[in-house]
């Protein structure tokens, strides 16, 4: 596993594996059968399109827009010593950001796309908006390294809690509490915060990229260790293509990562022109919903 180096590879410096730096070439590797087991790593970047905000982006993330909250610092929201004492600013994010409001983006279909294909090893994602199980990504593909809204429990006796309680909870911006007597612990949907531990599933599977034979990071700064590291783990050989509107985590130093610059969406639908499934990635997700946010 070579070392990340901080420049971007020289350009006059052939590729090893593929033909050239080029998403053209990316999919007729892919065509000629050479990439079976495609690692995808994701993070805000690929539901901004369905309406949600990433957290970093000047002026449009999350963090830049928790002024409202009245947090210590915008990160505070999903910090656990914050949450025990002042639960309310989670709470009042979740009723914006809780699962069900949005639809899967074209970047989930194309995911969904690899899986139909038998192409995807394992989806890693570090969002918590469950969108990629909604464009119909099967379960056991992804490893939600930061939780999701799927589950909640008891941050003190981790008793599991009732999702239909949840959601009352949610939609009204209560805090629900445990429903074990003498307990009455705060109640958390299985997001990791800041200051928790990864999910087992994370910690078993974190090492699957050293085996994967292409890998696609897609809408993520990169910035959040465990997550960030992942791509290092991708043999040399093995063709990185970042997918982006920025280059983040050290994408683009070796011969042969792809850099896509751009939004995601479109990133996504050149590389299904080149494998000839466009058709397939624009068809409707769960019936003929739209993508777009729903109007409540
Ligand atoms: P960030 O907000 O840090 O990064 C989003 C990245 O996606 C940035 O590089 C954007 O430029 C890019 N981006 C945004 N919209 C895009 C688009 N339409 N097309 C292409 N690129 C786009 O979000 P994450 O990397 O997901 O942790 O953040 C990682 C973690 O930090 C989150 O999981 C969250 C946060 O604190 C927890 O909640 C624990």
């Amino acid at each position: 596993m070579g070392q990340e180096q901080s420049s971007p590879v020289d350009e006059s410096v052939p590729p090893q594996t593929l033909e050239d730096r080029s998403v053209e070439s990316v999919a007729k590797y892919i065509r000629d059968g050479h990439a079976k087991k495609i690692v995808v790593m994701v993070g805000a970047g690929v539901s901004t399109s369905a309406g949600i905000p990433d957290f970093r982006s000047p002026d449009t993330g999350l963090y830049s827009n928790l002024a409202r909250l009245n947090l210590p610092y915008p990160q505070a929201v999903f910090d656990i010593s914050f949450f025990r004492v002042n639960p309310l600013p989670f709470y009042t994010l979740a009723h914006e950001l809780y699962p069900g409001k949005y639809r899967p983006t074209i970047s989930h279909s194309f995911i969904r796309l690899l899986s139909d294909k038998s192409l995807l090893l394992k989806l890693f994602t570090q969002n918590i908006d469950c969108l990629d199980r909604e464009a119909g990504v099967p379960e056991d593909k992804i490893v939600e390294a930061h939780g999701s809204f799927a589950l909640q429990r008891c941050i003190e006796c981790k008793t599991p809690f009732p999702e239909d309680l949840m959601k009352q909870a949610v939609s009204k911006r209560d805090v629900p509490h445990c429903l074990t007597p003498q307990c009455n612990g705060l109640v958390k949907p299985d997001i990791v915060f800041f200051g928790e531990q990864l999910p087992e599933n994370f910690h078993r599977n974190r090492s699957l990229p050293c085996t994967a034979d292409m890998c696609i990071v897609m809408g993520t700064s990169l910035t959040v260790q465990p997550f960030a590291s992942l791509p290092s783990f991708c043999s040399d050989e093995v063709p990185r293509v970042l997918i982006n509107l920025e280059r983040v985590g050290g994408l683009g130093t070796r011969a042969d990562d792809v850099l896509v610059l751009g939004d995601c969406d479109a990133g996504v639908r050149k590389l299904a022109a080149g494998l000839g499934c466009e058709k397939e990635l624009e068809a409707p997700v769960g019936g003929d919903q739209p993508r777009a946010k729903r109007q409540d």
